[in-house]
């Protein structure tokens, strides 16, 4: 049997998703710890932010990023097959009288993980094309900072969540991942044949708690820039003033236009 081939299998593809799932979940925790620079003001936050566009001269995060696609899609595509499966299998068993035997480890998370994957899927194109790609002009400029230049990427972020609309989004869509992990990290255990009796109630247990605390980390950080938003406002005024380019004398003005960095002479 090929590589392809194992990748098909009903085994094969439980493994992929598995696996994909749980370095997903590495990098959604990696995220959510590099958000909390949010807290700690313009400065630490776009500043982390420039760090990693520029990682290895920029590769660094190419790569990261082929590898993040190659995730999402993966996962996605095999995720769907593993629920496919599970439904033709149902649709048979209907038609035999009986239990379907062992104990029932449905929720409202594990019945709707296939929704939820679908809604996570879309939320992620939106929110790179949100706060990457910048397609919601906040009119936040780029500065220079010891003469490099950088997006104010705080100022969109704050911009973005004093709006109680993104916001609300961003809270059902946060607690719809709290759901989705719910079910999907200690599963993701059993499809790759890693969790027995003894182990699986722990590996359950851990998965809840990351997933509560996944969910309100990631939800705290919108509505506390919502109810806090004169605070984050003020700091990123600060931050243009001392270093947006001056707009008077004629100098180079840096502008962010639909999220693509350009430079104006004198605009
Ligand atoms: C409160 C919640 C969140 C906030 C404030 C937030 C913030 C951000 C920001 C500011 C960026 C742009 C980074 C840059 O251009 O340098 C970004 C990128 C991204 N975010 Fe989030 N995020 C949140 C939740 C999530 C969740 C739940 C996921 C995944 C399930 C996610 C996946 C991504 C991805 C894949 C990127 C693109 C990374 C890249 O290409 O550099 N984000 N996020």
């Amino acid at each position: 049997m090929n590589l392809a081939t194992a990748a098909q299998s009903s085994i094969g593809r439980k493994l992929i998703s598995g696996l994909t799932g749980l370095l997903l979940v590495g990098f959604v925790i990696g995220h959510l710890t590099g958000n909390f620079l949010l807290l700690a003001g313009p400065e630490a936050f776009n500043n982390y932010a420039y760090f990693l566009e520029h990682l290895f001269h920029g590769a660094g995060l190419i790569i990261a990023e082929i590898g993040l696609i190659v995730l999402f899609l993966s996962h996605a595509w095999s995720g769907f097959q593993v629920w496919n499966n599970k439904w033709n299998a149902r649709k048979k068993n209907y038609e035999v009288p009986g239990d379907a035997g062992g104990k029932s480890k449905k929720s409202v998370s594990s019945t709707t993980m296939l929704w939820s994957g679908v809604l996570l899927l879309a939320f992620v194109v939106w929110h790179v094309a949100q706060f990457k790609f910048g397609i919601i002009d906040t009119g936040n400029r780029a500065v220079m900072v010891d003469g490099v230049e950088m997006r104010n990427l705080y100022g969109i972020v704050v911009d973005t969540f004093a709006q109680p609309l993104w916001t609300g989004i961003y809270v059902i869509i946060m607690v719809m991942l709290g759901f989705h992990l719910w079910h999907g990290a200690w599963s993701a255990f059993q499809s790759m044949g890693l969790a027995n009796d003894l182990y699986l109630p722990t590996i359950t247990k851990v998965a809840h708690f990351l997933s509560i605390v996944l969910a309100v980390g990631f939800v705290a950080l919108p509505t506390s820039i919502f109810v806090f938003s004169n605070h984050f406002k003020a700091e990123s005024d600060k931050y243009m003033q001392q270093y947006g380019t001056n707009e008077t004398s004629g100098d180079m003005i840096y502008r962010t236009v639909s999220g693509l960095m350009s430079a104006e002479k004198g605009a």
